[in-house]
């Protein structure tokens, strides 16, 4: 690829990396939990990154946004190692959607989702209508706007979901790191979701990393997979290369099928039914009298 395309326009990966942890080690009150870390996030990817729970997937999310100090190794953004920027400097280049936060009490969806715009505002630039395009841009693509003046603490599980996304995008910064973005989320919305992730990408020339357990829509959607264990990167790269059924079962320990996904070609996981044990009784098990099976008429009426 040319050096001079622009990113925004060439829409792809450019072999850039603005987001890096350098042999990170990252925890909890001395406790690490990701030892020795090395990510480089490629610009203009879609990076999804799926692991057991526990296995230190948000941690890193928290590292890599400047949430989480690390106690060795360094995330560097834009060249510069992360801790280095004020933490407004870093908002209006990164955005984090976090896996669970509490909303503050009687704030509404409006408002809420304003405060994305926080990091762009100084004493002498306030509200703009730069700010109003970029809340009412977010609220659409979230299809939220019809919720715009509804108390926050009102609403279901996925329109919250719906709202907090919008709060990120309203931030307009062209790294957003989404910690479980379809959680709650019904399989239409969770689509929905990941198709704007997507238009995104593929559009704006965005770079987005996220955390997803639905390995099938990771596979669709991430141009760059990253499997974690125990804290650990233990594979990267496309999802064919990634995702096969010796994986799932060190990552996971689950027995599978990787077979291509009917619509895509990508991967598509097909957990193995589990064989149950016939209890042992201490009798030879009879052969079953094929007189007592109800016929196959009498089966379709009931
Ligand atoms: N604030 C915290 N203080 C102490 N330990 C924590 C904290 N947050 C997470 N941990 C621990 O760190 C480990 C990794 O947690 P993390 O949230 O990163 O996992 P995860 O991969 O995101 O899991 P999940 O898929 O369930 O979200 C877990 O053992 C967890 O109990
Ligand atoms: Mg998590």
């Amino acid at each position: 690829m040319n050096e001079e395309t622009p990113r925004r326009s060439a829409g792809l990966p450019t072999g850039g990396q603005r987001l890096e942890a350098h042999g990170v080690s990252l925890g909890y009150d001395g406790h690490v939990i990701n030892r020795d870390l090395t990510l480089a996030v490629p610009d203009g990817s879609f990076t999804v990154i799926v692991g057991a729970n526990g296995c230190g997937k948000s941690t890193l999310l928290r590292g890599m946004a400047r949430l989480l100090k690390p106690s060795a190794g360094a995330v560097h953004l834009d060249g510069r190692e992360i801790h280095h920027y004020g933490s407004k400097e870093v908002a209006r280049r990164l955005g984090l959607l976090p896996q669970s936060q509490e909303p503050p009490g009687g704030i509404t969806v409006a408002d809420l989702v304003s405060r994305g715009r926080y990091p762009h505002q100084t004493l002498l630039r306030q509200w703009s209508a730069d700010d109003e395009a970029a809340v009412g841009e977010a609220l659409a693509a979230t299809h939220t706007t019809e919720l715009a003046g509804r108390l926050v603490d009102e609403l279901s599980g996925g329109q919250r979901q719906r709202v907090w996304l919008a709060m990120a995008l309203a931030q307009r910064t062209e790294i957003l790191l989404l910690d479980e973005p379809t959680t709650f989320l019904d399989i239409a919305h969770q689509v929905e979701v990941l198709d704007m992730c997507e238009e995104l990408r593929a559009d704006r020339g965005y770079t987005l990393v996220a955390v997803l357990h639905d390995l099938n829509l990771a596979c669709r959607y991430a141009t760059h997979l990253v499997a974690m264990k125990d804290g650990a990167v233990v594979a990267e790269g496309a999802p064919e290369q990634v995702v096969t059924a010796a994986l799932v079962e060190h990552v996971y320990g689950l027995a599978c099928r990787v077979i291509p996904d009917p619509e895509t070609g990508t991967p598509l996981v097909v957990p193995r039914k589990k064989q149950r044990q016939a209890p042992d009784l201490g009798v030879d098990v009879l052969p079953r009298d094929s007189s007592t099976e109800p016929s196959a008429s009498l089966k379709e009426e009931v």
